[in-house]
């Protein structure tokens, strides 16, 4: 499915800012190609980020959609009393922590009419009639998987390619549905691992993603049979994405940890560790989009003050050694560094 892009690397859908439509052209440009991310957008918002990289190129791209769930059952109170805190300590009133469906219907009909060429997944599976309705429109669709099992029902539904998610992944897990019993919301799987028991599950193109930030990691997953490499944190500090100064300052600097926490959202996301995250995520309940929607006037706060310690510091584990500068020159230097692993590969194993 990707075997015309003459690097398989894919720039990851950064719901939230990061990924642009310049990040998006420039990756294409440079060989591979990347999604859009719909998440938090509004379809007519949708519209224009999808005309923005129309303009600024006519390669193939994707758009990634996030599947809305069931709305949890789960008393928000005792952590709604939590963010009020945090809300009178950044001078905001916390959000209404409201479930809604993301407009998802209609960015749905958005990537049918406009005939997206790549529409991927996460956070649940689409309808069998959706995948029908974009594959009538000649979209591929792809859904985000962190288990075998998900990746079964995704091939059920007709998905042309799964986007293999490892727990390296810096911001949301993909999961179908969050068990509140489990700190990650499921079972954990690193990604080579991941993609090893599904590609013995499914006959299925598989995008890999997860903590690949050097060209050496695109080689692997490709020689552990993904067909491409999807990049998250590897672009966030690249010249065209719009990643948040305090965001960035902090991947800049280093020193954090990384964990996975529904502090912020109410889904289990993997983050730098702050404040924030360490105060709140034995409270947090599993209740998305309530949470997103309680801690967002907190977190914009945060950001207005540049304060990295209350915000979604969203990263993979391997964010202290991603690059800065031109995304194409990232690029660039990932398929360098591809084809020297192949070259040790050769003179290792003839
Ligand atoms: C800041 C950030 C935002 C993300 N937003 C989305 C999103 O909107 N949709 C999605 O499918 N995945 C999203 N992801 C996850 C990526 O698709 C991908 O799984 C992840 O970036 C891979 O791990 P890496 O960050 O270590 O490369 C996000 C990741 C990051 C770091």
């Amino acid at each position: 499915m990707f075997e015309e892009l003459p690097v398989p690397v894919l720039v990851a859908p950064m719901a939230g800012g990061p990924t642009t439509p310049e990040l998006v052209a420039a990756v294409a440009g440079a060989g591979g190609s990347g999604f859009l991310a719909a998440g938090y957008l509004t379809a007519d918002a949708l519209a224009k980020l999808i005309a923005r990289t129309r303009e600024l190129m006519d390669r193939p791209f994707g758009v990634n959609l996030f599947v809305p769930g069931p709305e949890s059952g789960v008393d928000l109170s005792p952590y709604v009393r939590r963010i009020e805190e945090e809300a009178r300590h950044y001078e905001v009133q916390p959000g209404d922590p409201r479930w809604e469906d993301d407009a998802y219907p209609a960015k749905v009909d958005l990537v049918v009419e406009q005939g997206i060429p790549f529409v991927s997944f996460t956070f649940g599976l689409p309808s069998a009639s959706d995948v029908r309705r974009l594959h009538e429109a000649g979209s591929k669709v792809i859904v985000t998987v962190t288990t075998p099992e998900e990746a079964v029902q995704a091939a059920e539904v007709g998905a042309d390619a799964l986007c293999v998610q490892g727990s390296e992944a810096g911001g949301h897990r993909g999961l179908f549905a969050d068990d509140p019993a489990h700190p990650a919301g499921g079972e954990v799987y690193g990604l080579l691992a991941l993609v090893r028991l599904i590609g013995s599950a499914v006959d299925l193109p598989l995008i890999a993603a997860g903590g690949l930030v050097h060209g050496a990691d695109v080689a692997a997953v490709l020689a552990a049979g993904a067909d491409a490499a999807q990049l998250g944190t590897a672009f966030l500090r690249a010249d065209e994405a719009g990643t948040q100064p305090a965001h960035r300052t902090a991947l800049a600097e280093g020193g954090r940890v990384t964990a996975v926490t529904r502090a912020f959202s109410g889904r289990p996301a993997r983050a730098l560790v702050n404040r924030f995250l360490t105060e709140h995520s034995p409270y947090a309940p599993s209740a998305y989009p309530q949470v997103h929607h309680l801690t967002k006037p907190v977190r914009a706060a945060a950001h207005r003050a540049g304060d990295p310690e209350g915000v979604n510091l969203w990263g993979g584990q391997t964010y202290s050694i991603a690059p800065e500068g031109p995304a194409s020159e990232i690029v660039a230097r990932l398929a360098r560094e591809a084809r020297a692993a192949q070259e040790r590969l050769t003179r290792r194993l003839g």
